[in-house]
């Protein structure tokens, strides 16, 4: 880490949550708390909760939380020390470096760098003679020079070491070029340039950076792309090709295409909004970070049967995210690309306005796999189309997709409602159980899901929770907690390492906020440990509550596993009580 952590301190004390989350959030304050919108999933009632005294945000919905870097870390799509210096700019702050040059970032740095260059070199190339062939390949695929120009479009030349020379005269060592993805080793130890002889398709991160490339053959050898592997500064699964321009489109709906040239096609034709895996499946980052940006996405893969497979797959990774899904066909052209050149853009938003929601979409795959002449194939898709409408939360839109069926499938309607009405209660009951099951054991609501901070003993968790809740909300209690109780005796192994970060930095006099620990957890703990401090404090005697505290972990520690009822009792009441768990439902 080559930032000081005096210098992290300073910083967090200095900078405001509530100002900077508002450079992202609309917020309204109620009561102590500032309310908005969360940026990190899509809603339409506030959830996302900002406290200016803890310095904490926390959203109710989405459980994602922490302090002021955690939130720019997730918003920005930086690392720790990058969050550091972003915020140290908006502050006007110097960040002081600890001697060593070369950490991590200042590596980045170089590799942002000979990214850059590597793209200006290839963009120059496509005007010289070397990349005449690549420019008409691109002008025959209908790409005006304006649009090769907003995409830094390029040309990597048919020679092994073109990009090689060129940066090293720009003074890049060949680690540099290696850890950039720019080059290759082969195994002889000596490096030749990765791309040779392709139209070269620069990928540009949020904030602008050149992070990689996908480069295309100019004629039907293979791979027919080639890809930058992942580096330090590119993950293939974490970023949208050109995000960095849909980003800024005011409509709320990001267009999802499969490949490279579709989503440039797209964007000259006025749909700004389009992006691109890059060249894998779409992940659950990739449509977290187009949660951030729409309420919407359109699917518009290709349209055969791989296309078909993997946006029936995109569908629930996007509907994850809260995101209103949407699904194109692609009539009579194999891609958006190919369907704009013969059509236009106009046919092309006029396709867009007919875009079936996933309903539809379903609906329609479902009905394909079965034949309708036969009495049997009638049964199975109504009933196959009924388990799917049971999940439409709307009535109206329940029974306007369940008249269609029952059209196609030749019964009353009143007989398709009551058979999703019957999958409906099937629903509803297996929710039931899952609800009565968290309500019998209340403790489970607490415990988190993720194996990897599961309490040992969640009724000492629920106390433990307590004593980090009174460590972050008044730090000078961290003494007499600590002549009390020891993290050993905590049965949760991320209580007790928070436990021990506070204690560590209350004896050097340093602030015990979330912000200034959050360097040592991941980021599911931060937003855990943000969710147990985020709770109101409430109780009058805080002394009193932290003894019941100490005794109750201090039992379970010496029971075990072995909990009698009353101490069980007094767990819960006590969580209840301190927490405000009584009514709402977190
Ligand atoms: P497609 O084969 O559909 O390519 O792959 P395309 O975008 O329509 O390409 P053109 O129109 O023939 O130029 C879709 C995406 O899959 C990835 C690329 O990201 C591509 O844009 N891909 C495909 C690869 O990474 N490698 C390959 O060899 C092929
Ligand atoms: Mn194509």
């Amino acid at each position: 880490m080559s930032i000081p952590d005096r210098f992290i301190d300073e910083l967090t004390a200095k900078c405001d949550i509530v100002d900077i989350i508002s450079r992202y959030v609309a917020l309204k304050k109620s009561g102590g708390n500032f309310f908005g919108l969360c940026p990190f999933h899509s809603e339409k009632t506030p959830s996302f909760s900002v406290s200016p005294d803890k310095q904490i945000y926390h959203c109710f919905g989405c459980s994602k939380g922490g302090g002021v870097i955690n939130f720019i870390m997730n918003i920005e799509n930086l690392d720790f020390p990058e969050s550091v210096r972003f915020l140290a700019k908006i502050l006007n702050m110097e960040v002081p470096e600890d001697g060593k040059t070369g950490g991590d970032s200042s590596k980045k740095e170089r590799l942002y760098a000979a990214s850059t260059e590597a793209a200006r070199y290839f963009h120059a190339k496509l005007f010289s003679d070397e990349g005449k062939e690549a420019l008409s390949y691109l002008e025959r695929r209908a790409l005006s020079k304006r649009t090769i120009r907003n995409f830094g479009l390029g040309y990597a030349p048919d020679a092994w070491d073109g990009l090689i020379k060129e940066l090293m005269e720009k003074g890049f060592t060949k680690n540099e070029l290696l850890d950039a993805g720019l080059v290759v080793k082969n195994s002889k130890g000596s490096i030749y340039d990765r791309f040779r002889n392709r139209a070269m398709f620069p990928i540009i991160d949020l904030r602008g950076n050149v992070i990689g490339f996908g480069g295309r053959v100019l004629d039907q050898s293979l791979p027919k792309y080639l890809n930058s592997p992942d580096t330090p500064i590119f993950n293939k699964s974490r970023n949208l090709f050109a995000i960095n321009i849909a980003k800024n489109v005011k409509s709320r709906t990001i267009l999802l295409a499969e490949g490279y040239m579709d989503v440039i096609a797209l964007h000259q034709a006025g749909f700004t909004n389009a992006v691109a895996s890059l060249g894998t499946s779409l992940t659950e980052d990739q449509a977290r970070l187009i949660s951030r940006y729409a309420d919407e996405a359109v699917i518009s893969y290709d349209a055969d049967e791989a296309g078909r497979k993997a946006a029936a797959r995109a569908i629930n990774i996007l509907k994850k995210t809260g995101l209103n899904v949407k699904i194109l066909r692609i009539p009579g052209a194999k891609d958006p690309d190919e369907f704009i050149k013969s059509n236009g853009a106009d046919a092309f938003l006029n396709l867009l306005s007919r875009s079936e929601n996933h309903i539809e979409y379903r609906l329609c795959d479902l009905r394909a796999k079965y034949n309708l002449g036969l009495d049997e194939d009638r049964v199975s898709y109504l009933k196959a189309a009924a388990k799917l409408l049971s999940t439409v939360e709307s009535p109206v839109e329940r029974e306007i997709y369940a008249s269609r069926v029952a059209e196609e499938a030749k019964i009353t309607l009143s007989g398709m409602l009551n058979e999703i009405k019957k999958e409906y209660s099937l629903f509803e009951k297996k929710k039931k159980r899952e609800e009565k099951r968290e309500i019998l054991s209340p403790a489970s609501a607490i415990q988190p899901k993720t194996r990897e901070f599961r309490y040992g003993n969640v009724h000492s968790a629920a106390a433990e929770e307590g004593i980090i809740s009174l460590c972050f909300y008044d730090p000078t209690l961290i003494p007499d907690i600590l002549s009390r109780i020891s993290s050993a005796e905590f049965s949760s192994r991320l209580l007790g390492k928070v436990l021990d970060i506070a204690a560590e930095r209350y004896k050097d006099e340093r602030p015990v906020t979330l912000p200034s620990v959050s360097d040592s957890l991941s980021e599911a703990e931060i937003s855990h440990i943000s969710k147990v401090i985020s709770k109101p404090v409430k109780g009058s005697d805080i002394k009193k509550a932290m003894s019941d505290y100490i005794s109750i972990i201090k039992l379970q520690s010496l029971k075990g596993e072995n909990l009698d009822e009353e101490s069980l009792l007094l767990a819960q009441s006590k969580y209840r009580e301190i927490k405000g768990f009584g009514g709402n439902k977190v």
